[in-house]
C-alpha cells in the first residue's frame, strides 16, 4: 500500500484520468475527495470506489471559482481531517483556429486549465503546511511543450501550468511540499473520444511505443508522484506520452 493513510483531493475526477487516478489511489490505501463540476460523474466515481471497499466523497466544484475551491478543501477537511495530496486534473479543450478563438474561449481555457490549478493549490496548501508535508500534482500536457494546431489558448494555458509548477515548487522550498506535473500525450479518454474511436486517425502510431495511452498509464505516474517514493522530486514533470515528445521517424528513414 503505497498511499496508506493519505487523503487526496482529485479534481476532474468524474471522468477519464481523474477517475482512474482516484481508483488507483484508493487501491493504494488512500481516501479520496472526488471533485468535479459534474456531480453525477463524481458520484459515479465515488460509487465505484465504495464498491471496492474504499472511502471517498463526491464534491461539486467549479475550479474557476475560488470560493468553490475553498469549499472543496473545507469538505475534505470536515470528512477526513487532512489533505496530503492534490491532483489538479480538471481540464477542458477548445478546438478552433487562432482567429476563430473568441475572448470568451481564451478566458475559459486559461481559467479552467491554469487558474483552476492556482485556486485549488491555494485552497489546500494551508492544511499541508499544518501537517508538514504535501504533494501537488498538476496535469499539464504535451501541448505545454509543442505547438499544436487549433488549440492556441489550451497550449498557452498548459505551458502556464509548467511555469506554475516550477514557481510554486520554489515557493514551497523548505516546507516539504513537492509540486510536480504530469504531461500526458494521446490518452484515450472522453476528451479524445472522436480521435480514439476513429479508424482514420492513428495518433497511437505516432508514438515511439506505438499505441494510444490509457487513463491507467497516467494513474500509475500519479501514484508514484503522490507517494513518499518521490519525495526528492519537485518542480519537474513526468511525460507520459509513449515517447511522442522525443521526435518521430520520417517516412522510410534509415
Ligand atoms: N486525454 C488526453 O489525451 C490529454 C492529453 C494531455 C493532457 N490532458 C489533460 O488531462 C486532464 C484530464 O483529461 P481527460 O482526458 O481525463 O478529460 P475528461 O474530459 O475525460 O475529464 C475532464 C474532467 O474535468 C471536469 N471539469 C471540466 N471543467 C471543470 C471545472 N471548471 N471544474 C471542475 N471540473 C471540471 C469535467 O467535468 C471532466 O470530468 C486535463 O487537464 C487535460 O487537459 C489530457
Amino acid at each position: 500500500m503505497r498511499l496508506k493513510g493519505k487523503v487526496a483531493v482529485v479534481t476532474g475526477a468524474g471522468s477519464g484520468m481523474g477517475r482512474a487516478i482516484s481508483l488507483a489511489f484508493v487501491r493504494q490505501g488512500a481516501k479520496v475527495v472526488v471533485a468535479d463540476i459534474n456531480l453525477e460523474g463524481a458520484s459515479q466515481t465515488a460509487a465505484l470506489i465504495e464498491a471496492e471497499g474504499g472511502e471517498a466523497i463526491a464534491v461539486k466544484v467549479d475550479v474557476t471559482r475560488k470560493a468553490e475551491t475553498l469549499q472543496m478543501a473545507d469538505a475534505a477537511l470536515a470528512r477526513f481531517g487532512r489533505i496530503d495530496v492534490l491532483v489538479n486534473n480538471a481540464g477542458s479543450r477548445c478546438l478552433k483556429g487562432f482567429l476563430e478563438h473568441t475572448e470568451d474561449d481564451w478566458h475559459r481555457m486559461i481559467d479552467i486549465n491554469l487558474t483552476g490549478h492556482f485556486f485549488c493549490a491555494q485552497a489546500v496548501i494551508p492544511s499541508m503546511l499544518k501537517t508538514g508535508k504535501g504533494k501537488i500534482i498538476n496535469l499539464a500536457s504535451i501541448a505545454a511543450h509543442t505547438g499544436r494546431p487549433d488549440r492556441v489558448a489550451y497550449c498557452a494555458a498548459k505551458a502556464g501550468v509548467m511555469g506554475l509548477t516550477r514557481a510554486l515548487a520554489m515557493d514551497m522550498r523548505g516546507k516539504n511540499i513537492c509540486v510536480t506535473a504530469i504531461s500526458p500525450g494521446s490518452i484515450a479518454t472522453p476528451m479524445n473520444e472522436a480521435a480514439a474511436t476513429s479508424t482514420e486517425v492513428a495518433w497511437g502510431k505516432e508514438t515511439v511505443v506505438g499505441r494510444w495511452g490509457t487513463a491507467d498509464d497516467i494513474a500509475h505516474a500519479a501514484v508514484f508522484l503522490a507517494s513518499d517514493e518521490s519525495d526528492y522530486i519537485t518542480g519537474s514533470e513526468i511525460a507520459v506520452e509513449g515517447g511522442w515528445l522525443i521526435g518521430r521517424a520520417r517516412d522510410g528513414e534509415i
